[in-house]
């Protein structure tokens, strides 16, 4: 079976190196002259590069090294994914546009229409990352004050109705949240192919509705007894409903020539963490079940790097050093290979991948660590078992 990887494009700016967190490129902070994208020239003035000619620089990056596509995650702080998709789609050849929205804030047939002139435009290269949002302020600054299960309730409904008028012909639904009567979309966008459905979210709620519509059920790193059982008991539920669904992990690396060389960079990383940053992501008050998970490991009190070194190769910091999840993997290239080897043989059948500077690590590990994919000590052992 074929592994589809896919790079994160950083829609919320990106530091320079991991071993400092300022977000030194794009304009999430002050911008000077050797700031990348947008700029500022030797004068003083605006060098007349924007954040999305970065963004294209690394999405030509992942193209050319290997990677199917890119997720474009959607926060507050970040580019509408809606509007980077297509830009990018034409600076590249195969690429595909994974954008993450959360469906509540789009009318499904809207969003339907808009999904097909995008798949159109670009002979199909629109994936979607559906995310149902984590509760609390953020949740709010959106306009949106539903609870929890009522949001996954309205993620379902949203997917029934985006499914059934890209049927084509005469589509009604009466729904708790949505009502349609008569839709259908116009035979010309109804010939084009509903984008792959990857569904975010660990909750009870969240696998549920993944079992009705997903294609790939996507997941943060977790240790890893725990992703296996996650991804058995979404296979599980999947097939209960006669549907087989995948699993994708979204993970970050650090992968050097040298462990060394790795775990040295993450101490580096590690050490230039502000107080700011660790208040920041120890105060933000949310409904996820994912993101409890992550807060499991307790990354904000930790004083020294390797007290969040979970098992081999295995360190829990990561939103320290770069915000998100905070699992990730550490090692040489041959390590972070058979650590994704091994993450293949517990049920995952795609990645979302990422390392910091996005532009740099997307050659790196293209060029260094996919290539050693099924050769690790544990596939071979795997495959002969
Ligand atoms: C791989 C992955 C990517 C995510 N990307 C985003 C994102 O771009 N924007 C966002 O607001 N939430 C994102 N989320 C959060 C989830 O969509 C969801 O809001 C959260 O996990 C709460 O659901 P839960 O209680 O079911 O875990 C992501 C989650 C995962 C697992």
């Amino acid at each position: 079976m074929s592994i589809d990887f896919y790079w994160r494009l950083p829609t919320h700016g990106c530091h320079s190196t991991i071993r400092r967190g300022s977000y030194d490129r794009g304009d999430w902070s002050p911008i000077g002259p050797y700031n990348q994208s947008p700029g500022l020239g030797r004068e003083g003035r605006d060098d007349g590069f924007r954040y999305i000619d970065h963004l294209a620089e690394i999405a030509k990056a992942a193209e050319i090294s290997g990677f199917v596509g890119g997720l474009i995650p959607s926060f507050p702080n970040t580019d509408d994914p809606w509007v980077i998709s297509p830009l990018l789609a034409r600076e590249t050849k195969t690429f595909r546009f994974m954008i993450a929205f959360q469906p509540g804030f789009l009318n499904p047939v809207q969003a339907a229409r808009l999904s097909a002139s995008l798949q159109r435009a670009t002979g199909g290269r629109t994936v979607y990352n559906i995310i149902t949002g984590g509760g609390g302020p953020a949740q709010l600054w959106w306009g949106d004050s539903f609870e929890h299960d009522d949001r996954y309730g309205r993620t379902t409904e949203f997917l029934d109705v985006l499914k059934g008028v890209w049927k084509g012909g005469d589509f009604s639904y009466k729904g708790r949240f949505y009502q349609v009567e008569d839709g259908g979309l116009s035979p010309l966008l109804a010939k084009e192919k509903i984008p792959e459905i990857w569904f975010s979210g660990s909750s009870d709620a969240a696998l549920k509705s993944a079992a009705k519509h997903a294609d790939y059920y996507l997941s943060w790193l977790e240790p890893f007894d725990a992703l296996t059982d996650k991804f058995a008991r979404v296979k599980e539920r999947t097939a209960a409903l006669g549907r087989q669904q995948k699993c994708a992990v979204r993970l970050d690396l650090v992968a050097r020539a040298t462990e060394e060389e790795a775990w040295r960079d993450v101490r580096i990383g590690f050490e230039n963490v502000t107080d700011e940053t660790r208040a920041r992501w120890r105060g933000q008050a949310t409904d996820s079940v994912g993101a409890a998970r992550q807060a499991a490991l307790r990354p904000t009190e930790a004083k020294r790097y390797d007290e969040l070194i979970v098992g081999p190769n295995l360190w829990g910091g990561f939103n320290l050093l770069r915000g998100g999840p905070a699992l990730g993997i550490v090692g040489n290239y041959e390590q972070c290979a058979a650590k994704l080897d091994e993450l293949i043989g517990r049920g995952a059948d795609a990645f979302i991948l990422a390392g910091t500077p996005h532009l740099e690590e997307a050659y790196r590990i293209g060029e260094e660590v996919l290539p050693l994919l099924g050769r690790s000590a544990s596939a071979l052992q795997q495959a002969a078992e």
